[in-house]
């Protein structure tokens, strides 16, 4: 199926020319790669709570639940590679002059697409951080000592390193996120819910700065009223096409 970009056709040659582009992913770009999203038919919050398995009181309550859920998702993201929409939006980055990929995505797989340095808003699950000193070290491969394993420094107890409900993103990332959306002259939002804040008003901020907003989701979502267009299709037929339409090989 070929998809229409004739939305996004006014901008092209601005984009080839160095403005720059913004894309926000979520759990629906993985989708394609065999990753479930959170929300909706076979999502992760489908018939169990994020309360009891993402949240840190879920962690002081019954840490080992919270790791086997963790450990689980880990061993399908180890699995999965990138698929179409990924390396679409890796290769853009080769044509396009100023081009920044900010991503609600834990999985690692903009990076292992070729994105050289995607934004990551929630942290990767293929780290550990000490909840006690804060250390982070590379996922620790299961089977653990001891469940949950322990820092080998202080001895605190391991969580995956990743933002939780209740929980405040970490600062860097988010200002960088803030600054690329209202400096962008075109952003994208791909495959997202857009209902977990704060990352869902990263949309809002670029419209509000004056980029031209745009959604890829075959479903809509409440960010579809802001956008000048959207896309009722996969992440991977859209980002292909756009990256063709851009001349990235
Ligand atoms: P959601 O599961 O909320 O939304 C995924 C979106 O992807 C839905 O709107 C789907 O319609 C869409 N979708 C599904 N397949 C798609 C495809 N092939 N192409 C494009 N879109 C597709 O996931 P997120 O919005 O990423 O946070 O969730 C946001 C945050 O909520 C996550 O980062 C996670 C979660 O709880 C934390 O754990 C803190």
């Amino acid at each position: 199926m070929s998809v229409d970009l004739a939305p996004l056709v006014p901008y092209l040659s601005d984009l080839r020319a160095g403005r720059p582009l913004a894309v926000l992913t979520g759990a629906g770009v993985s989708a394609e790669s065999g990753l479930p999203t959170f929300r909706g038919a076979g999502g992760l919050w489908e018939g169990q709570r994020a309360e009891d398995l993402a949240t840190p009181d879920a962690f002081a309550r019954d840490p080992v639940r919270v790791w086997r859920f963790y450990e689980w998702r880990r061993e399908k993201v180890r699995a999965a590679r990138p698929n179409e929409a990924h390396l679409a939006l890796a290769r853009l980055e080769e044509v396009l002059p100023r081009m920044t990929v900010i991503t609600q995505n834990v999985d690692g797989l903009h990076q292992a697409a070729g994105s050289r340095r995607p934004i990551e808003l929630h942290g990767n699950i293929l780290r550990d951080r000490c909840s006690g000193c804060g250390t982070v070290t590379p996922a620790a491969p299961a089977p653990f000592e001891t469940l949950p394993p322990r820092c080998s420094l202080c001895a605190a107890l391991l969580r995956p390193d990743v933002v939780w409900f209740g929980e405040i993103l970490p600062a860097a990332p988010w200002h960088e996120a803030e600054a690329t959306a209202e400096g962008s002259a075109v952003f994208l939002v791909v495959g997202t819910s857009s209902v977990v804040a704060p990352a869902s008003s990263l949309g809002l901020l670029a419209a509000r700065s004056g980029a031209h907003l745009f959604e890829v989701n075959p479903e809509a979502t409440p960010l579809a009223p802001l956008a000048e267009g959207v896309f009722r299709t996969s992440a991977s037929e859209v980002m292909t096409a756009f990256a063709k339409a851009l001349g990235a090989r």
